[in-house]
């Protein structure tokens, strides 16, 4: 696996417990999920690109920093929609953008139903959130679409990892770095992660 970092964090650590906890409700696992993908942000941040610039203090003036590009987030609806507001709360001037795949029953593959992003991303860096990297079909498929639409720097953020999926970006998107909180230990014969969290979008939105 390469351009695969695990988040190692205490707080991510007892956060994920909570995500995974089958009895955790729908306004706890929320929470535990915005706190995570907060920290997430902080690590993925790191590799912003800084630009010059002057600032004029009450005294006198001196140099001062502004991000060289934008910022644009993508969530795969509809999980990614609980780690968009961790991210912002981190980099508030960033744009979002939606990206809505579904899987072609008979071929397995993703496809589009919804894509709304914010022009010129080529000059971005796009971060694309999705709580499970489990097969990596659907992730795999959104960063084609953001790079037919001109992405060139895509970082991919998720909560749990397992090994398919990462391998999987891997091979379709060598240069793209994933950040996870987790690495889980492989999928069931339904395509869920296991141990995994189970079904992220119905826990995050109360639809189980
Ligand atoms: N999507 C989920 O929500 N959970 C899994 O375990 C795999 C994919």
């Amino acid at each position: 696996m390469k351009n695969f970092y695990i988040v190692d964090h205490p707080l991510i650590k007892k956060d994920l417990t909570i995500l995974r906890d089958k009895n955790t409700q729908p306004e706890i696992f929320r929470s535990a999920l915005h706190r995570i993908s907060n920290l997430l942000a902080a690590e993925i941040s790191k590799n912003i690109i800084l630009e010059q610039t002057e600032v004029e203090t009450p005294l006198e003036k001196t140099i001062g920093y502004k991000l060289k590009k934008q910022i644009v987030l993508v969530p795969v609806l509809r999980a990614g929609l609980g780690m968009v507001n961790g991210f912002l709360e981190l980099i508030p001037d960033s744009k979002v953008g939606h990206i809505g795949l579904q899987r072609n029953e008979e071929t397995l593959e993703p496809i589009e139903y919804y894509f709304k992003t914010p022009s010129e991303l080529e000059k971005s860096d796009v971060i694309l959130l999705d709580p499970m990297l489990a097969t990596g079909g659907s992730a795999s498929g959104a960063i084609t679409y953001l790079k037919n639409r001109g992405a060139q720097t895509i970082y991919f953020a998720c909560i749990v990892a397992a090994p398919s999926g990462v391998q999987r970006i891997n091979s379709d998107h060598p240069e793209v770095k994933i950040y996870s909180a987790s690495l889980d230990r492989e999928l069931n014969n339904k395509g869920y992660i296991l141990p995994g969290l189970g079904d992220a979008g119905d826990r995050t939105f109360g639809t189980l």
